[in-house]
């Protein structure tokens, strides 16, 4: 597997979670979905800073790219802000869904660029070997954080 595929696992599985948010009856379940894909999100976007985008930015010195990683990484950021505006109201109410839409809407619109317009760009600087080696420092990364965690 190389770090193009690895990412994209982690997004599908996070689009599902929130899709199940979505649909989900009770604040109970919303609330536990939502501490799996808070977890899982801030695991996934530390792992792949410190491993891709960095990969991506020493093989580089175009500054468009520069801008577009720096883009991504305000984005990590600004999920982490939804992250904790959601975390911090009852999952019983109107306001948490309606947070719980922006999170979502902001991940989805992340996810898009990452797999469009940087994925493009990476492949044009990182090796088919490369790559490969990212997947399993980025899983190896994702592993000791969550043993942390
Ligand atoms: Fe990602
Ligand atoms: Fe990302």
């Amino acid at each position: 597997m190389d770090i193009y595929n690895y990412i994209k696992k982690d997004h599908r599985k996070v689009e599902d979670l929130m899709e199940q948010v979505v649909i989900a009856a009770d604040g109970a379940t919303r609330l536990r979905l939502f501490n799996e894909i808070k977890n899982e999100l801030t695991i996934h976007a530390k792992s792949e800073e410190e491993t891709f985008y960095k990969a991506v930015l020493d093989a580089t010195r175009s500054k468009a790219v520069e801008h577009k990683m720096e883009h991504a990484n305000e984005e990590h950021d600004e999920i982490e802000a939804f992250l904790q505006k959601v975390s911090g109201l009852s999952a019983d109410s109107d306001q948490w869904l309606l947070h719980f839409g922006e999170l979502k809407h902001a991940v989805m619109h992340h996810v898009e660029e990452e797999e469009g317009e940087i994925f493009e760009k990476a492949k044009t600087y990182l090796s088919a070997d490369q790559a490969r080696k990212l997947a399993k420092e980025m899983g190896a990364l994702k592993k000791e954080m969550m043993a942390g965690a």
